[in-house]
């Protein structure tokens, strides 16, 4: 693959994945404000290095919820990738697991969670609430069954957002089936569908749409799922300090600042400027993850420096995973790591754990 820049691997993903899948992957919603200035905001902020601190050590290590992990990585959860390429997640799951980064497996995965279970390492689940909560009890008994360490709430998807690309194009995966893999195996929604999706697929397709959001889901739903399981359950998709107020006060264990990749309210926040006061808000008490326009090793340490844990990466992954499979994933992680090294290096900074905001100006 030999793919160093952020722009080489969208031009090969594109040659190879055909128009309306691409577009699918590399879209935001409306006219793409939002997509455009998550990473228009990161390159507002420089980073303001200071030399001759001794740096032939670098720990790139973080913890989370008592566990080390060796860098401050995650891969953002991401539906739907049967349509980049036929092994999927699992591929996904295999690279990840190689390179000791964990993964956040989407509901909207095109094998079931227990496959990716059993090729992936460290893992968590994310969660798109159903509207029917005995479809999202079941899906949290089967993610505690199958070993996933953390329960990931995806808020900022009350609906699907405008898409204007993929309307023009009408284009919609998951019309195909590509992200049923958790609703077919699920025995709850077995039971409420009246046909076996093997002999009627479209029909359990339209029934697992019906179901897919809940736009009436709120923060007493919240409460209840909180007592439903002893996972850490995080809240991904926050961009208001207030809630990331109340998260701590439903006794959340994490949040994650993200507006989806500027997939669902075009015309909001983008995350990088909706950080710090999140950060501040929180004060250390749990932890704050970050995603949305993460490119390059200097976003990483932007992000990190105004206060993330960590960051998850999104469509960098799932162009590697188009371009080639497993191995494509495995050298965009690695590519990362190395990139987040020699930054901090050139940046006189020699530890995940020293990255402060004085590291950083806005420009
Ligand atoms: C996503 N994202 C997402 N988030 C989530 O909670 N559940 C999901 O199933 C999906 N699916 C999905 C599909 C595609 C094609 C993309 C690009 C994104 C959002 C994802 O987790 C993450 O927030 C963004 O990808 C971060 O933005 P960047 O870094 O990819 O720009």
């Amino acid at each position: 693959m030999k793919l160093f820049h952020f722009t080489d691997l969208e031009k090969k993903a594109e040659s190879i994945l055909g128009s309306h899948p691409f577009t699918y992957i590399k879209s935001g919603s409306g006219d793409e404000e939002t997509l455009g200035d998550n990473i228009a905001d990161l390159r507002k902020w420089k980073i303001r290095p200071k030399f001759l601190q001794d740096v032939s050590k670098r720990d790139l290590s973080i913890s989370l919820f008592g566990k080390n992990y060796k860098t401050p990585y995650l891969l953002a959860p991401v539906g739907n990738l049967g349509i980049v390429h036929p092994e999927a997640e699992l591929a996904v799951s295999r690279a990840a697991k190689q390179v000791g980064v964990p993964i956040i497996a989407s509901t909207v995965t095109s094998v079931s969670m227990e496959e990716i279970a059993a090729e992936a390492g460290d893992r968590w689940f994310q969660l798109y609430c159903s509207s029917d909560m005995d479809i999202t009890l079941s899906f949290i008994r089967r993610a505690e069954q199958a070993g996933y360490g953390a329960i990931v709430i995806t808020v900022d998807m009350p609906a699907l957002g405008f898409r204007a690309s993929d309307l023009t194009n009408q284009y919609a995966p998951f019309k195909l089936g590509a992200a049923s893999g958790n609703y077919f195996s699920d025995p709850v929604f077995q039971k409420k569908l009246a046909c076996s999706p093997s002999k009627d697929f479209q029909r359990a397709v339209d029934e697992q749409l019906k179901h897919l959001f809940a736009p009436g889901f709120s923060w007493e739903d919240v409460a209840a799922l909180r007592m439903a399981t002893d996972l850490p359950i995080l809240l991904k998709g926050i961009l208001h300090p207030s809630d990331a107020k109340k998260a701590m006060e439903f006794e959340l264990d994490g949040i994650i600042v993200s507006n989806h990749g500027g997939r669902q309210l075009d015309g909001c926040i983008s995350s990088i400027a909706a950080l710090p006061a999140i950060v501040d808000e929180v004060g250390g008490r749990i932890p704050v993850l970050f995603d949305s326009g993460i490119r390059k090793g200097a976003d990483v340490v932007k992000a990190l420096a105004l206060g993330a844990d960590a960051v998850l990466l999104g469509r960098p992954y799932v162009y590697g995973l188009a371009i080639n499979g497993e191995e494509g994933v495995k050298e965009v992680l690695d590519n990362f790591i190395y990139d987040l090294d020699a930054t901090m290096a050139t940046a006189g900074v020699n530890a995940v754990s020293a990255l402060d905001r004085d590291l950083l100006v806005r420009t």
